[in-house]
């Protein structure tokens, strides 16, 4: 039983070059147990064909057309009255400022007019029709007016344009609903998270890294983003995109990294330390490139800081989740490092490059630890692991809190 069991969804969809992922919305909503319905408007008929949605939702589109000639004059107050949640998308330039606007001039905007529960849109439009000084005026008058915005994401246009405007994936969609629907579990909460590989330099063209890709530490700060909580993300070198709405600082070295977080942990409530911090950096930089001899060379690794241990000794009060990529003996390892570095909780997952594991993939499967619980996470994608994760440290945060002020009274 999920948040959107049961729920009657009405998808709206409008004239984007994104209409066509629509069906796959419509399928993951129905998967999710959902009652759909859609209402087309008339320019995203040129997109997507009411058989493709007819077919995935499981009932007769509602089209502008149908509307005006056979539907009882009443039908969109009917349509807004069933509905539990009206979802846009793609929502176009055109109908994201129609609604800012409180406009009613097609059977889509009307509906909404009529609907007094909660509204979702997903923008999908050029970069510079979303940069533009009206849409973005459309945009804070809409968060005013409580409607929910997701995305849009950065990325390369169909038209080549670079930049904010792509629709948010159908999966993460359905994702920020289901969020957003129990946003309250880290709403106030600050969250530091730290992601990505560190690259520790041995000479000017040289350094040493490793294969973390980032994905999981960005899929961990986009949960908690849509859990509710204020956000910062310390990245190391990846070739992700940013996440709207979350400040992003980038570091390189494992040193760069332990001077952030440690300036920055006394700002927040939880650390969640996803990155591939390296424990070793060559004890001599050489400031000319290594030639190449006939012989092998030694180059001598030190130890580098332990970020989180040294995190969790300064601040007591922080929430402190590790992340422990292990090629054995996951559990012994796991459980040693909870203690050893005085973590709250650690997540802990099996990585090993040559067997596709963890590092790299868009999938992962772990096993989280805290001092009295083991939790099995089973293999699936890192966003889905990602709100799993935060769902337990929204828990594990709550019980910690209600103890420390159990004890001050
Ligand atoms: C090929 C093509 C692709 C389009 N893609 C988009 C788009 O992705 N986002 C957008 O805001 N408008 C896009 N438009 C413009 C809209 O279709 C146009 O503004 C239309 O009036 C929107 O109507 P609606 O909001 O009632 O669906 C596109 C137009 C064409 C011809």
């Amino acid at each position: 039983m999920d948040i959107l069991t049961n729920k009657n969804v009405l998808l709206g969809i409008t004239g984007s070059i994104a209409a066509y992922k629509a069906a796959d919305i419509s399928s993951r909503l129905k998967k999710e147990g959902c009652n759909v319905r859609v209402v087309m408007t008339k320019s995203s008929e040129l997109f997507i064909t009411e058989t493709t949605l007819e077919s995935l939702s499981g009932n007769k589109v509602i089209s502008e057309d149908e509307h005006s000639s056979t539907l009882s004059n009443f039908e969109h107050l009917d349509i807004a009255k069933w509905a539990d949640i009206i979802l846009i998308s793609p929502c176009t330039a055109n109908f994201m400022n129609k609604l800012a606007n409180g406009h009613g001039d097609d059977l889509l905007s009307t509906i909404c007019l009529a609907f007094t529960k909660k509204i979702f849109i997903a923008p999908a439009m050029n970069p510079d029709m979303w940069n533009n000084k009206v849409s973005q005026s459309s945009v804070r008058k809409l968060k005013e007016a409580d409607i929910n915005i997701i995305g849009p994401n950065y990325g390369t246009h169909a038209c080549g344009d670079i930049g904010y405007g792509r629709m948010t994936s159908p999966e993460q969609i359905i994702e920020d609903i289901k969020g957003q629907n129990k946003s309250s579990l880290l709403s106030g909460k600050r969250v530091l998270v730290t992601a990505g590989p560190t690259r520790e330099p041995i000479d000017p063209v040289r350094f040493m890294s490793n294969y973390s890709s980032g994905k999981m530490g960005y899929e961990v700060a986009l949960a908690a983003k849509v859990m509710g909580a204020s956000v910062k993300l310390i990245s190391g070198p990846v070739s992700l995109d940013p996440i709207k709405d979350i400040k992003i600082e980038y570091v390189e070295t494992s040193e760069e990294m332990y001077q952030n977080v440690m300036s920055n942990a006394k700002n927040f409530d939880i650390l969640i330390s996803t990155a591939a911090i390296a424990d070793y950096k060559p004890a001599n930089y050489s400031k000319t490139k290594y030639k190449k001899y006939e012989n092998n060379i030694s180059i001598e690794f030190t130890r580098g800081a332990d970020i989180i241990s040294s995190v969790s000794e300064k601040y007591k009060d922080l929430f402190t989740v590790g992340f422990a990529a292990e090629t054995d003996s996951l559990k012994k390892n796991a459980e040693d490092k909870l203690i050893k570095k005085n973590l709250d909780m650690i997540v802990g997952n099996i990585a090993n490059h040559e067997l596709k594991l963890g590092f790299e993939s868009d999938f992962n499967k772990v096993t989280i630890f805290t001092k009295e619980k083991v939790i099995e996470i089973p293999e699936a994608k890192k966003s889905e692991i990602a709100i799993k994760i935060l769902n337990i440290v929204a828990e594990e945060f709550s019980s910690k809190i209600g103890l420390v002020n159990k004890n001050v009274k």
